[in-house]
């Protein structure tokens, strides 16, 4: 089918194709370069620090006044009568990561911008996870004392000694994480009445105005349970990644039916044309047609593709359902009522071999138990740790062109652009998506 083999319009018709498609094709270049889903996807502009950086200086200045030893007079915590319950506890399992701790981050961008009032309701508790606590560099820093409200070690958790002892000289940090995970998620549980549970990995960053927002959310979510719209739920997400919600291979035959029909449509649209309409018989010949619709649709269909699921249907700002493709226990809000369950299946799972990781764990409960997971978007927080030790490497150092960004690609692209400008951003809480 070469091309003198067509007339001179049809010709100029495949010539004006070729024009477009470069053309869309250099448009979704662009627009597609922060989707982790698409083919397009440069990691230098999807994993650019922009307004998380802009948290981590602004909320590290306001702690660096609750660093000095004569700063406990003016305690963060304010002296305003408190309510007789805790809204929301914030639990945090630190360990000793590699080139960097992230710890001061966490904790000041979730207080920094927070009301007397909002502060008040919020009990924040950080378990330095090491069975020699003064390991961690930030264990005898100043400003933990003095901002924060419970600094927990083994010792004060009814950790299982022996055992962890045994992990950290075996470098079994995949088990130590679950077992460290129970022993803050239950701390928070104990030691608290807070109805919400709110469990971070120590090294994320809030939005300036994530507790509003996810105060907000979780009313709506409890609304949703009342009227039986979602189910009883486990947690509400606070940091997703995009990068799982892309093109899944599960739902092929959705694509490929959708695929089908477009270019059955072609086909009948073109057959159908060149029947009542005579003027176009001498273009739409069956060998042009064959070229339009095996060849030109399913380019376009394929560009679609290529694009990125993410770049065509972003999630809308809300809460939603996400049950699968959730990525990541880097900031979840746990539903008091369905911890109980949740922290015997940790302690059964911990004893399992293969041992599974945290986040795997958490959702093979909200199977078992069939309940809701929901995620609020954009994310609230984002995940700035560099590295881990759970990479089994034999050193560490700074890769890639920047310093902040989530390690794996574990990086939300949606907190980066969402708050940048209109830090106030509006927040329409519909229906579960
Ligand atoms: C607090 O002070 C210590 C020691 O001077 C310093 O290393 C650390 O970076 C400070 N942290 C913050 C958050 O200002
Ligand atoms: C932390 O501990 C080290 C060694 O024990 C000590 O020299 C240092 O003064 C301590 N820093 C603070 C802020 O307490």
């Amino acid at each position: 089918m070469a091309l003198y083999h067509y007339n001179r319009k049809q010709r100029l018709l495949l010539s004006s194709f070729a024009i477009l498609f470069f053309s869309l094709f250099v448009f979704c270049h662009f627009r597609s370069a922060r989707d982790p889903g698409s083919w397009f996807f440069q990691p230098t502009e999807g994993y650019r620090p922009g307004y998380s950086l802009q948290r981590i200086n602004e909320s590290l200045e306001w702690l660096s006044t609750f660093n000095r030893s004569d700063a406990s007079t003016h305690h963060s915590v304010p002296v305003v009568s408190p309510p007789r319950e805790k809204t929301a506890c914030v639990g945090i399992v630190t360990v000793k990561r590699p080139l960097q701790q992230d710890l001061d981050t966490t904790v000041a961008s979730i207080l920094d911008t927070l009301s007397p009032e909002q502060r008040a309701a919020l009990t924040v508790q950080v378990l330095f996870a090491l069975s020699n606590p003064s390991d961690h560099p930030d264990y005898n820093q100043t400003w933990v004392t003095n901002v924060v409200d419970h600094v927990l070690t083994y010792d004060d958790v009814d950790a299982p000694g022996y055992i962890i002892r045994n992990l950290e000289k075996k470098n079994n940090i995949k088990k130590k994480s679950l077992i460290d995970y129970r022993l803050g998620l239950q701390s928070c549980y104990e030691m608290t009445d807070a109805p919400w549970i709110i469990m971070l990995e120590d090294d994320v960053v809030a939005q300036r105005n994530w507790y509003e927002q996810t105060m907000r959310s979780v009313q709506q979510v409890e609304d949703w349970r009342r009227q039986e719209t979602i189910k009883d739920w486990l947690y509400l997400r606070l940091f997703y990644t995009e990068k799982f919600l892309g093109w899944n291979s599960e739902h092929w035959p959705t694509y490929l039916s959708w695929s089908v029909l477009i270019v059955s449509l072609c086909a009948t649209a073109g057959i159908y044309t060149r029947r009542t309409i005579r003027s176009t018989q001498g273009v739409l010949t069956n060998s042009f047609l064959l070229v339009i619709c095996f060849v030109c649709v399913p380019l376009l269909i394929g560009l679609f593709f290529l694009a990125g699921r993410v770049t065509w249907y972003p999630l809308q700002d809300g809460v939603h359902v996400m049950n699968a493709h959730g990525c990541c226990s880097q900031a979840l809000l746990f539903n008091r009522e369905n911890i109980p369950p949740l922290l015997e299946y940790f302690e059964h799972m911990e004893d399992v071999v293969p041992t599974k990781a945290v986040d795997s764990v958490i959702e093979m409960q909200a199977g078992r138990a069939e309940l809701d997971r929901l995620a609020i978007s954009p994310s609230q927080m984002q995940h700035v740790g560099a590295v881990s030790y759970k990479e089994k490497k034999k050193t560490w150092k700074w890769e890639g062109p920047y310093r902040v960004k989530g390690a794996h690609g574990v990086w939300s692209m949606g907190f980066e652009q969402a708050y940048g400008i209109h830090s106030d951003r509006w927040f329409d809480l519909g229906s579960p998506a």
